[in-house]
């Protein structure tokens, strides 16, 4: 792949990139949400330069995520924040890089990290835990850190707020070089772009955080793009039965394809999912996966697992306020209760990594993309998911 050069353009992938807006503000369209459950609104915003240690990123692919379905929704009163320019699984360019970035340059081929990675603090330099000090997942951040502004704003100059370190949903966006990550140039940008959350949260949470062993059984509860990569991620690391837990049976015909060997539909059971599962497997999984952000469903997956043993991983997203549906003294009987952000993966030192083996076909990224549009009919793609008729749908910037 060749540098920028001076041509004025240069193409990537049949991607033109122009190389002349290096510390200038970029005007460009993003799709800005107004408002709780309002059709995001194509338009023109400004995007400032990258100042010290941050990135601006030409998007090439977004795709929408439940969360960004959520943050769109209103769920989580304490983390409105409008107008905001949502979106967090992508692929892109750098199209230029802040004073001090050094790892990165422009051309570079990224896939952007809601949960960061500074790589200096305590957090990082410990094996325990992907979660650093400095850049972790946190949806109350609407700003960047160094200077307490956003770098987006609309054309009469007012702040445009940040999402989950990323907003994705623009044409150009900034980010902090510890939420990046350089993947291979020759890697589809595509495909890279599922990697940026749900696919590697539902992988890694199978590999990393339960470490499912060869031979296991497993109970996946929500079947959407999380739920299916935790089966999938499961079934390469050579789990011989994955039970399916979803309410829409038609979810069921993508389970088989990813591995799952079983499937349960709630609503056709006189029972708890529990019991079925308990008799199922004599006495139940090893592993359960709760993909759901239910907490009945997280009930009814924690006592699916074997007593003794029985891992129950966390990957949906819980409302606040209310409480885990566990009683202490239920831990006695041996089921383990965890989360799991990003699927434990280190987004810049790991990615790379596990990138590379989905290239080598280990987990089959093009099953996980059931839609595709133009980043135009953004709200379309919303509307998709919020029927259950997409896994990803993936928008062209
Ligand atoms: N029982 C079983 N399945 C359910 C239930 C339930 N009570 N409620 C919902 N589901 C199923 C839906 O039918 C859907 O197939 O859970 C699935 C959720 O999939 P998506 O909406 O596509 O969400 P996904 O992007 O996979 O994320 C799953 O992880 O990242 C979090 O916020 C996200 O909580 C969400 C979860
Ligand atoms: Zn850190
Ligand atoms: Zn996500």
């Amino acid at each position: 792949m060749g540098s920028m050069g001076d041509e004025s353009k240069e193409s990537f992938n049949g991607v033109f990139v122009p190389n002349d807006t290096r510390g200038k503000v970029i005007t460009c369209k993003a799709a800005v949400a107004w408002g709780p459950k309002e059709p995001l609104v194509i338009q023109d915003v400004q995007v400032d330069p990258p100042q010290s240690m941050e990135v601006r990123i030409k998007i090439v692919f977004t795709s929408i995520c439940h969360t960004d379905l959520s943050a769109w929704l209103g769920e989580n009163e304490n983390q409105r924040a409008f107008p905001r320019i949502l979106g967090h699984e992508a692929a892109g360019i750098v199209e230029s890089v802040g004073e001090g970035v050094i790892d990165m340059k422009e051309g570079d081929h990224v896939v952007p990290l809601f949960n960061g990675e500074c790589g200096d603090c305590v957090y990082c330099k410990s094996e325990k835990t992907n979660l650093c000090g400095k850049l972790r997942v946190n949806p109350m951040k609407r700003v960047m850190s160094i200077d307490g502004k956003s770098r987006f704003s609309s054309m009469d100059g007012k702040p445009i707020y940040h999402f989950l370190s990323t907003s994705t949903f623009s044409e150009y966006t900034v980010v902090d070089s510890g939420c990046v990550v350089k993947i291979d140039p020759n890697a589809s940008l595509k495909k890279m772009s599922l990697l940026s959350c749900g696919v590697s949260t539902g992988v890694g949470a199978a590999w990393n955080t339960a470490n499912v062993q060869p031979g296991s059984t497993v109970a996946v509860f929500g079947l959407g793009a999380v739920g299916l990569a935790a089966a999938a991620g499961a079934r390469a690391k050579g789990a011989t039965r994955i039970i399916g837990v979803d309410i829409n049976p038609d979810k069921f015909v993508k389970g088989k394809i990813m591995g799952m060997t079983e499937f349960i539909n709630p609503k056709d059971l006189k029972r708890c999912v529990n019991e079925e599962i308990k008799e199922l497997t004599e006495g139940g999984v090893d592993y359960s996966f709760e993909c759901t952000g239910n907490l009945e469903v997280l009930r009814e997956a924690f006592l699916s697992t074997h007593d003794g043993w029985g891992l129950t991983v966390i990957l949906g997203i819980h409302g606040s306020p209310r409480l885990m549906p566990v009683h202490p003294m239920e831990l006695f009987d041996g089921r383990r209760i965890t989360g799991s952000v990003f699927g434990d993966f280190k987004g810049k030192s790991q990615l790379p990594q596990f990138a590379e083996e989905c290239l080598n076909g280990v987990i089959n990224l093009d099953e996980f993309i059931t839609h595709e549009l133009p980043f135009s009919k953004i709200n379309e793609a919303f509307q998709l998911l919020i029927e259950g008729k997409s896994l990803r749908c993936v928008l062209q910037l």
